[in-house]
């Protein structure tokens, strides 16, 4: 092996062994890996499940909001939400079924919501508009139906 290769083989066996040190170092001393499928639940029983059973959206402050939502073959409970501009809003999102996506064009929500797990999202709508929700994980032949909308006014 030529020697200018082997500074290169160990450059980037260097690297890419740095690059792993402070990838775990930040998701396992400093906490910052993804936060979420912390919480579990019975996705049988989502419907008998508070706050599951009344899924919807809550107002809990001043321009603040709660939305308990439920997703499922091939809906989104409950669509169509609207909220005012500058609400901040807190997603509490599980699956009745098979593994669903949440992601809210224009903005950085986007997240996987398997079923059995609880997804806490949340989100500040400061420009008017209705944005599009997609369900962005394959979840059957309906799949590309699976959509609604957050109306910002
Ligand atoms: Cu739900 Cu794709």
């Amino acid at each position: 092996m030529h020697r200018e290769e082997k500074i290169w083989l160990t450059l980037s066996f260097g690297m890419i062994m740095i690059f792993m040190f402070i990838t775990g170092y930040q998701a396992f001393a400093q906490g910052m890996a993804p936060p979420s499928n912390k919480e579990i639940i019975d996705p049988q029983k989502v419907d008998q499940q508070a706050s599951f059973d009344k899924p919807g959206i809550t107002k809990i402050g001043d321009k603040e909001y709660e939305v308990v939502m439920t997703l499922q073959v091939f809906s989104f409970n409950p669509g169509n939400i609207e909220v005012p501009a500058g609400s901040t809003v807190h997603f509490t999102l599980t699956s009745k079924d098979v593994v669903h996506g949440f992601e809210v064009a224009g903005t950085n929500l986007n997240a996987m919501v398997p079923p059995g797990h609880i997804q806490k999202i949340t989100q500040k709508f400061d420009k008017a508009g209705t944005y599009l929700v997609l369900c962005n994980e394959y979840c059957g032949a309906g799949h590309q139906m699976m959509s609604t909308t957050i109306t910002v006014k």
